[in-house]
């Protein structure tokens, strides 16, 4: 996919739904039909700042069967690079937007007998569509929720009204922590887990897993990659003999797509793969963000994930 494979939506509706938490509601500019997405997708979502184009993916969180609008939640980051709070401090009810079509990466395993889902914070979000889908499904799921404090959890009350016992909360502020250790050796062959949160919980829940004797294939994770911060530098572009600054609180892709060249993205997260890109050449070291090349093609030093990835160094020539 690239920029040019956008929707035109309107927000319906805007919620506060916790103390940093915004939910918001999209809607066809002409009121069209949507395209129907799958449990655990997200979208882009483009917004046009006074000074520059902030690009974030953002999961969708209705029902994937109801088309005639989609729901998305933002939390607000604070230093970051300014997507969360366009969407907290300038996004209200009429506000137009364009979106990508739905992608997932991150969807329930089809033959699992039985789903356990793990999120922390604002890792909720791809669950919420994910579990319409299981009880649409009939589907065996229960999902263990670690959230700061009441204040602080999305949905809690919702979650338990609309599922019952299969929701279980941990509340940090009370000491409650997840027992995934206990939760996962108590589970019947076909079993597959799922997690979204921060990165150490993530780490925690997938090193859990493994230890606990699943197989990688049973296992499960989406991670909100954004891209780091770092030092300027330059970027050549060996086909179209071009040279670009990539700035510190820029991407490449950013910059790129800045300076008005299309290149191919899907996730901007480091997961999809679509941004791979082949490097001639670095005068220093490619400092490697995602979470899709291999330990050997990192070390390699032939490829970048231009979503995510920068150098430390003054310039980097690409195969663009
Ligand atoms: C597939 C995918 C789905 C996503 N879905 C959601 C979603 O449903 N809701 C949502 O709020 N965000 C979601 N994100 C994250 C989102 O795209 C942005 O990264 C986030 O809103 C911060 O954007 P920013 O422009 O404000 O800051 P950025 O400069 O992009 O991020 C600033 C820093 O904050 C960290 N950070 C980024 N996001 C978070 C976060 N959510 N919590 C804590 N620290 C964070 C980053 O690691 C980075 O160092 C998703 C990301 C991906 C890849
Ligand atoms: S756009 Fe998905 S890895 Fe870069």
């Amino acid at each position: 996919m690239t920029a040019s494979y956008l929707r035109r939506v309107k927000v319906a509706e805007v919620e506060r739904v916790a103390s940093r938490i915004k939910r918001f509601r999209l809607v066809d500019v002409e009121n069209k039909p949507l395209s129907e997405f799958s449990g655990g997708s997200h979208v882009t979502v483009c917004m046009r700042a006074q000074d520059r184009v902030i690009r974030n993916p953002y999961s969708l969180m209705g029902c994937p069967s109801d088309t005639s609008s989609y729901q998305i939640s933002v939390l607000k980051v604070d230093n970051s690079r300014g997507g969360s709070q366009f969407m907290h401090d300038n996004v209200v009810v009429g506000t137009e937007l364009e979106i990508s079509e739905p992608l997932n990466l991150f969807p329930p395993a089809k033959l699992a007998r039985k789903h356990i889902l793990v999120a922390g914070g604002i890792g909720i979000t791809p669950f919420m569509s994910m579990m319409s889908e299981l009880d649409a499904l009939g589907s065996d799921f229960e999902l263990h929720y670690g959230v700061r404090s009441a204040a602080e959890g999305a949905f809690c009350k919702l979650l338990e009204a609309r599922y019952g016992s299969r929701i279980r909360l941990y509340l940090q502020d009370q000491d409650q922590m997840v027992p995934l250790e206990r939760i996962l050796s108590n589970q019947r062959l076909g079993a597959h887990m799922y997690v979204c949160g921060p990165k150490p919980m993530i780490d925690w829940a997938l090193r859990t897993a493994t230890l606990a004797g699943w197989p990688d294939e049973s296992i499960h994770s989406e991670q909100f990659n954004a891209p780091p911060i770092g030092k300027p530098f330059v970027v050549k572009l060996a086909r179209s003999r071009r040279e670009i600054t990539v700035g510190g609180h820029q991407s490449i892709l950013e910059a790129l797509e800045q300076n008005g060249i299309d290149a191919p993205f899907l996730c901007r997260g480091g997961a999809c793969g679509q941004c791979e890109t082949e490097v001639s050449g670095c005068d220093g070291f490619i400092e490697h963000n995602d979470h899709y090349l291999s330990e050997a093609e990192k070390a390699s030093g032939r490829k970048i994930m231009i979503c995510v990835s920068r150098i430390s160094g003054d310039a980097v020539t690409l195969d663009l």
